[in-house]
């Protein structure tokens, strides 16, 4: 079998209601995963890209997250409707989505606006 050309991750965590941080699941993480694997599949890329759940990707104000790897392709604040052009431009087409891309300035920095301190 070959390797998976990319690794997909898909934050699905979960946390109680008003819970400063949020979480991706309450913004519909879930259903984007499904749908994700379901287009990948149909586009026969199921032995090339892996798609999976994740735990908390640390980037919690910016949900729902996807990181795409070897890529290391962070995208945030991505809807039902993002996944087609994910899928087309990027898994098929090897182009980031650039307007889904976080900012440099938001992954993993506590300068980011977007980040609750303390939570
Ligand atoms: S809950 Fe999804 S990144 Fe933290």
């Amino acid at each position: 079998m070959a390797e998976f050309e990319r690794h997909v991750f898909v934050c699905t965590n979960e946390r109680a209601a008003g819970h400063p941080r949020g979480c991706c699941s309450a913004k519909d993480s879930v259903s984007i995963h499904a749908a994700l694997k379901t287009r990948c599949k149909r586009e026969g890329l199921g032995a090339r890209v892996r798609i999976n759940k994740s735990g908390c990707l640390d980037q919690c104000e910016h949900g729902p997250m996807i990181v795409v790897y070897p890529d290391a392709v962070w995208y945030g604040f991505v809807r039902i409707d993002d996944i087609e052009e994910i899928v087309q431009t990027h898994l098929v087409g090897g182009d980031p989505v650039e307007r889904l891309v976080l900012a440099a300035g938001c992954v993993n920095t506590a300068r980011c606006p977007h980040h609750v301190c303390g939570a």
